[in-house]
């Protein structure tokens, strides 16, 4: 079984967020399991020159888009078994950052384009396309009507994986001609709801429809969840499911981290205290009983923002304190710069992306707050259960399906229902009502820790469902 994934990032190439993670950790894992998988995405200039010094290039060819008729070079690099291939070109991607463009529905159209013209180019011939997120959502639909019919194609099935709708791909429908060379006859596939939306085309397209958690699953077939995509939902559901993200256990490892302060291990937990206070001590934080609450998340308001800024001055009054990490809108950078600026020993904040200060976040906090209004899957909270800080999360979509209450017998965190801010203290003030019983609070570490999230059970469904969608099952 031979399996290309194409998506627009992938750790630890270029990444922004979750879906970044997945591309990059998923295929490593389905090759443990013999599956044999190779990604492509675009040549950012942001990914790093070390590996682009070590990239071979494969070859070059023009992409017909519309009238358009573009250079597509192919670079590959191979790493942890799994084979990457890189798009090139400079026009499109050779620019300050990934996303955030005003042509953004002609870049990713030429990247879906051109990843379906290599397969004529490249020594694989794959069995499935698997394609993640609205960035790669006309790749299922190019594929059905310019491609199925050729020879090399006839036997490839499609899969399209939603990592979060909020993004759909939406336009105006006279791009449907002069950007995405489509015909008028493909009008009624590609409008919705008055304009053009590709992740709508994408789900009607693909032969295999998923998405990052079970209960994102049901909740996207629901007007609230749905993003007015729920009767598309609905109507496909015959070949719809959700399967849960994993994590990379090697890379996210408290036993072996070289970014941490000092490694620790479920059997071992004595380490963490130290994480905890090397921590506090870089961010200029008061080293004291005080339980450490981690926030690393992008600060916009459907992550659960708009709950921490209405709650965070008490709940730092009433013995809590706080380390942040994260960027997004000016409103909520704002707000923590000003609330560090009015408690600079109770509470730290760091405006951007940075990766070793995360992971000394997951290592060195005791909870782990999470409120988010939807989420799909999430993949902080994982990360958190792994190192040992407590999640503290909403009952939504993945994270429904992955803590469990402490108040259910062995539950792995605390988790509240209504998004409301009172709730979220709540559930907050239940953890720290434990922390404050030691020996219990270790316990509670290490059956978090203890909690199996890695790729190894989600990797084999995704193989199930590649048997089912070849009919081999
Ligand atoms: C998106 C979702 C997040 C999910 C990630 C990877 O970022 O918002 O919940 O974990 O994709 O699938």
């Amino acid at each position: 079984m031979k399996i290309l994934f194409a998506a627009s990032e992938a750790t630890p190439f270029a990444a922004s967020g979750g879906l970044g993670d997945v591309v990059g950790s998923l295929p490593k894992a389905l090759a443990q399991k013999g599956v044999s998988c190779r990604v492509v995405m675009p040549l950012y200039s942001n990914i790093p020159s070390h590996f682009r010094e070590k990239m071979s290039y494969i070859c070059h060819f023009n992409v017909v888009l519309g009238w358009r008729n573009q250079y597509c070079g192919v670079y590959q690099y191979n790493h942890d078994k799994v084979g990457f291939y890189f798009i090139d070109n400079e026009y499109y991607f050779k620019r300050d950052g990934m996303y955030g463009f005003y042509d953004e529905a002609e870049r990713f159209a030429f990247f879906s384009k051109a990843v379906l013209d290599i397969i004529e180019y490249i020594d694989y011939q794959p069995d499935i396309l698997h394609c993640h997120d609205w960035h790669t959502a006309m790749i299922p639909v190019y594929f059905n009507i310019f491609y199925k019919h050729k020879e090399k194609y006839s036997k490839i099935k499609t899969i399209f994986t939603i990592h979060n709708v909020e993004y759909q791909g939406k336009y105006g429908m006279e791009i449907l001609q002069d950007v995405l060379g489509l015909p008028e006859s493909e009008k009624g596939l590609m409008q919705y709801d008055g304009c053009l939306n590709m992740v709508k085309a994408a789900i009607e397209a693909c032969d295999k429809l998923t998405t990052v958690s079970p209960t994102y699953s049901d909740q996207l077939q629901t007007p609230l969840f749905g993003c007015g995509l729920d009767r598309e939902f609905i109507n496909q559901r015959h070949k719809f499911c959700g399967i849960l993200n994993g994590i990379d256990y090697e890379i996210n490892d408290p036993k072996t981290d070289p970014l941490i302060y000092k490694n620790y291990s479920c059997q071992d937990i004595s380490g963490k205290d130290e994480n905890r206070k090397k921590l506090c001590l870089e961010m200029d934080m008061s080293d004291d009983y005080r339980p450490v609450v981690g926030i690393v998340s992008r600060m916009v308001a459907h992550k659960g923002m708009d709950l921490i800024k209405l709650s965070l001055e008490h709940l730092i009054c009433s013995g809590f304190k706080f380390v942040v990490l994260g960027s997004g809108e000016y409103v909520f950078e704002s707000f923590f710069n000003d609330m560090h600026n009015r408690y600079p020993r109770q509470m730290a904040v760091y405006i951007g992306y940075n990766k070793p200060l995360s992971k000394k976040i997951y290592a060195g906090s005791d909870i782990f707050l999470m409120p988010s209004q939807s989420e799909p899957c999430g993949i902080s909270q994982l990360i958190a259960l792994r190192y040992g800080a407590i999640p503290v999360v909403r009952e939504t979509g993945g994270l429904k399906d992955t803590i469990t209450d402490c108040s259910f017998g062995r539950g792995n965190g605390f988790c509240f229902e209504k998004y409301n801010a009172d709730d979220m203290c709540g559930a907050l003030f239940r953890a720290k009502n434990l922390y404050e019983s030691r020996a219990v609070w270790e316990l509670l570490i290490k059956h978090a820790m203890s909690c199996d999230f890695s790729w190894n059970e989600s990797a084999t469904k995704y193989v199930f469902l590649y048997q089912d969608v070849l009919g081999l099952k």
